[in-house]
């Protein structure tokens, strides 16, 4: 039988390659990972890298940033299908006709979207740069925002700044049941609410900390509480767990009785399609280079605002 861990460990070596996971990766991954981040730490970390392959445990649009960073780097993932529902949700053609209709706004736009889209806009951004980024923007500049609701409806209220937003959203984060978490709150008194802002709003009006993947993390750290109901892909608790084993952490539960606060992209790789793919040294992540320079303007403008 393969050791997965042993032989991904001997082909990282063997290709001079850096593993990058998302936390919403399953827990072997995780574990063997170079780093494991948010969205805005992982595409630092492709950009910054001195590894000849970088294999990206995460979905599509997180690989294909890392190769619009890192050109000159092979940019393998797992599992070519994982995709994503906030980028799916945002194709280039309507964009650009959202655009086009609204020729004097400044387009910010989540980086879960495809290379096609990022090259459309102006600025890119992550849960964990948004704000910072929209404060800096001009105040006579409208804003077009992009592409989930969620996210630009907490980034409005925080910043007071009104934004036009495009209609999407992501199938976990809007899986959460207010009702069953209420319930929840009631059995675990002392538990705090914490969440990510692709959240729907109402969740995150009852929310004691909203953040990145990585705000999450740090602020679990820190906090003097002992118990939490996550709102956000369970795969997080893996690290939570880790950081803190003394303290309690409860995925907050999704409406149906199923495993929907599982990213059902994110949970497409797995440790043997993470072996197979550096042996194959496939699916690789292939750019056109006119759209991935195009592409790189908006993404280095985040790098540089954040
Ligand atoms: P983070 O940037 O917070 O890691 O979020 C990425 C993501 O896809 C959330 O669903
Ligand atoms: Fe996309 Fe949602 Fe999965 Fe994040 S959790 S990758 S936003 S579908």
């Amino acid at each position: 039988m393969i050791r997965y861990e042993e032989e991904i460990l001997r082909l990282k070596k063997e290709m001079n390659a850096v593993l990058l996971a998302h936390y919403y990766q399953e827990s072997a991954i995780q574990d063997i990972a170079d780093l494991v981040g948010d969205s805005l730490e992982l595409s630092r970390r492709a950009a910054a890298t001195n590894a000849d392959v970088i294999v990206f445990a995460g979905v599509h649009f997180m690989a294909e940033t890392a190769k619009i960073l890192s050109p000159q780097k092979m940019v393998l993932l797992p599992d070519r299908e994982a995709g994503c529902s906030l980028a799916e949700g945002c194709p280039a053609d309507e964009f650009k006709a959202f655009r086009m209709r609204n020729p004097d706004h400044v387009a910010v736009t989540y980086i879960n979207c495809s290379a096609e889209v990022k090259a459309l806009s102006d600025i890119i951004c992550t849960s964990g740069n948004a704000e910072k980024i929209i404060r800096q923007i001009p105040a006579d500049k409208s804003i077009l925002f992009s592409p989930d609701k969620n996210l630009g409806t907490y980034l409005v209220k925080k910043t007071g700044r009104p934004m036009l937003l495009w209609n999407g959203s992501c199938v976990v984060h809007e899986t959460f049941s207010e009702r069953k978490i209420a319930a929840l709150q009631i059995e675990h008194p002392g538990a705090k609410l914490i969440a990510h802002p692709e959240c729907e709003p109402t969740l995150l009006d009852h929310a004691a900390f909203i953040g990145s993947t990585s705000a999450l993390l740090k602020y679990v750290e820190s906090s003097p509480e002992k118990e939490f109901i996550v709102a956000t892909e369970s795969g997080i608790l893996h690290q939570m767990e880790k950081h803190c084993p003394e303290k309690i952490f409860i995925p907050a539960p999704p409406t149906a009785n199923c495993a929907c606060n599982e990213c059902p992209y994110m949970k497409k790789n797995t440790l043997e399609k993470v072996y197979q793919c550096m042996k194959d040294r496939a699916p690789e992540i292939v750019l056109e280079e006119g759209l991935r320079r195009r592409a790189a303007v908006s993404i280095n403008r985040m790098m540089e605002m954040s």
